[in-house]
């Protein structure tokens, strides 16, 4: 089975579309969707849309990545890693050096694939999602400021 990771232009039907998944993914949390000034990434199998993932671009060059959903019969297929990775690629593309996003804290799935790409835990300087949500953080792109490190020079014999 071939699935593609793509970006998608948002008409009504690709609203459509992210809302229609999103009923199945947070079937009790449908009035925290939000729409404005994200930038949405889909999964395809075949023409069928069977996951989605958002970013919504911070002006402090921190891209924040969103809401993302896979519908039950997709999962455990390394989707989310797949958006995850997308989406930070976009950002990197954009010029964005640090991706964040929260977890709540019994998403286990989620923190272990963030965990597992190097993201750490932060404090935010405010909580704009989940107030009891974990932070996460992740640099992709080292300042060349810190190119050279004093402990990376060889040592003395
Ligand atoms: C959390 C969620 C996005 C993960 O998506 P996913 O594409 O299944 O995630 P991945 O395939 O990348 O990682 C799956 C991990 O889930 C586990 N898994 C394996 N089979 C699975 C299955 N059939 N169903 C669910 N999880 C499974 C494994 O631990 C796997 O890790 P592994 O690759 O090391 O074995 C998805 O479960 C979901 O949409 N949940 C509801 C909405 C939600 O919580 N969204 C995230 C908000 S940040």
């Amino acid at each position: 089975m071939s699935i593609s990771v793509v970006p998608v232009v948002i008409t009504p039907t690709e609203v459509d579309i992210i809302k229609w998944i999103d009923k199945k993914c947070f079937p009790n949390d449908i009035n925290s969707l939000n729409f404005d000034g994200v930038y949405w990434w889909f999964a395809y199998d075949g023409d069928k849309p069977v996951a989605y993932a958002g970013t919504i671009y911070f002006p402090n060059n921190n891209a924040f990545l969103s809401r993302a959903g896979v519908l039950p019969g997709w999962r455990g297929m390394g989707l989310h890693r797949r958006l995850v990775r997308a989406r930070e690629r976009a950002a990197k593309a954009r010029g964005y050096t640090r991706t964040v996003t929260y977890t709540s804290p019994e998403n286990v799935v989620s923190s272990n694939n963030l965990i597992r790409f190097g993201y750490k835990l932060y404090t935010p300087p405010y909580k704009w999602g989940l107030v009891n949500g974990l932070y996460w953080e992740r640099v992709l792109v080292r300042d060349t400021s810190d190119d050279i490190q004093i402990d990376d020079l060889p040592t003395a014999s």
